[in-house]
């Protein structure tokens, strides 16, 4: 494994390949429906514009959740106890963990992300903040099953899961991730997860479609990445942004949309789109608190404990894994 040291902060590169990415698209675009997973939204330009995202005053996950962190800090240290390895997957700016490790404390902070140069700049910057803490960051892809860096035995293992990131599975694929946690956390680990609510089609709507346009400029950099590194020829100016929530199956759809008909080529692979033909890039699942613990629970989850904000809009819940 490629490690490299600064100060307390470890480095651990576990980039999926440039192949995993040119066949998942080669692959996606030549399926019907049209599909792109959103984890390849994050390269660095990407994960700057979620950032962007999460400071719109549309996106109110964000806000909410950094709400709940800092006002029930003291009591979610109480539930997860002192000293853990606690194992961020998507990891990101690791501005919301800032919220908890002073009172939490933990032995060791595990950041796991697929955007490489991001990850490991926030770890630094992490590590000059922190100097108490030790930081172990890996560069990887977490859909896939997770193998720590670091493992001390006898630490217990939390898994800090905020954003509704959990809302980029299907239910079926979330259950079979959260088994996963549930054999990384091992007997007697937690996970404190973050899981935005259903609620009323228009505020939902209005969050993903922001109206300084940053969210449509996420979902379009997907293309622009494709172009610069897969030797691809999209228009941007050709396609268009669409999200909308998919009521029946409980989540927001974000797509881009063809204006016309045209070709587009990647390398040597052409692809040709009729007009109003889309690529579905990202879901985004929201559940009721009962949906989701049911679901937690059926991956071997017990629900310890739940923190909702005053308008119900998102949830932080507590799970343990039986000891
Ligand atoms: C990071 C997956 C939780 O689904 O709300 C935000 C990503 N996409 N706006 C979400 C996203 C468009 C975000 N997650």
């Amino acid at each position: 494994m490629n490690a490299s040291v600064a100060g307390q902060v470890r480095l651990y590169d576990r980039q999926p390949a440039l192949a995993d990415f040119r066949q998942t698209v080669l692959d996606g675009l030549s399926r019907r429906p049209r599909a792109i997973p959103p984890k390849f939204f994050y390269d660095a330009e990407g994960s700057r514009l979620f950032d962007a995202i999460c400071e719109c005053p549309e996106y109110y996950p964000t806000r909410t959740e950094k709400a709940l962190l800092a006002r029930h800090a003291e009591a979610i240290a109480e539930r997860v106890g002192p000293a853990c390895l606690l194992i961020e997957p998507g990891s990101g700016s690791s501005e919301k963990v800032r919220l908890l490790l002073d009172t939490l404390r933990p032995a060791a902070y595990l950041p796991m992300d697929i955007s490489r140069h991001y990850l490991f700049e926030t770890a630094r910057n992490l590590g000059r903040e922190y100097p108490w803490l030790a930081i172990h960051a890996t560069c990887i892809d977490f859909t896939r099953p997770i193998s720590l860096p670091f493992a001390p035995p006898n630490v217990r293992r939390v898994a800090f899961f905020p954003g509704s990131s959990i809302g980029n599975f299907d239910p079926d694929d979330a259950r079979t991730f959260l088994r996963h946690l549930v054999k990384t956390v091992g007997p007697g680990g937690g996970l404190l997860i973050g899981v935005d609510c259903k609620k009323d089609r228009r505020r939902l709507e209005t969050a993903y479609n922001d109206a300084a346009g940053i969210t449509a400029r996420f979902n379009l950099h997907l293309l622009e990445r494709i172009n610069a590194e897969l030797d691809g020829d999209f228009d941007l100016d050709g396609f268009r942004h669409h999200a909308f929530y998919n009521a029946k199956a409980g989540r927001i759809e974000m797509h881009l949309v063809s204006r016309k008909a045209q070709t587009v080529h990647i390398g040597e692979t052409r692809f040709d789109f009729a007009a109003e033909e889309s690529i579905h890039t990202e879901n985004s699942y929201k559940y009721h608190v009962a949906e989701f613990a049911a679901l937690a629970q059926s991956a071997g989850f017990i629900l310890q404990q739940v923190w909702q904000d005053d308008e119900g809009l998102f949830s932080l819940q507590y799970y343990e894994v039986e000891s």
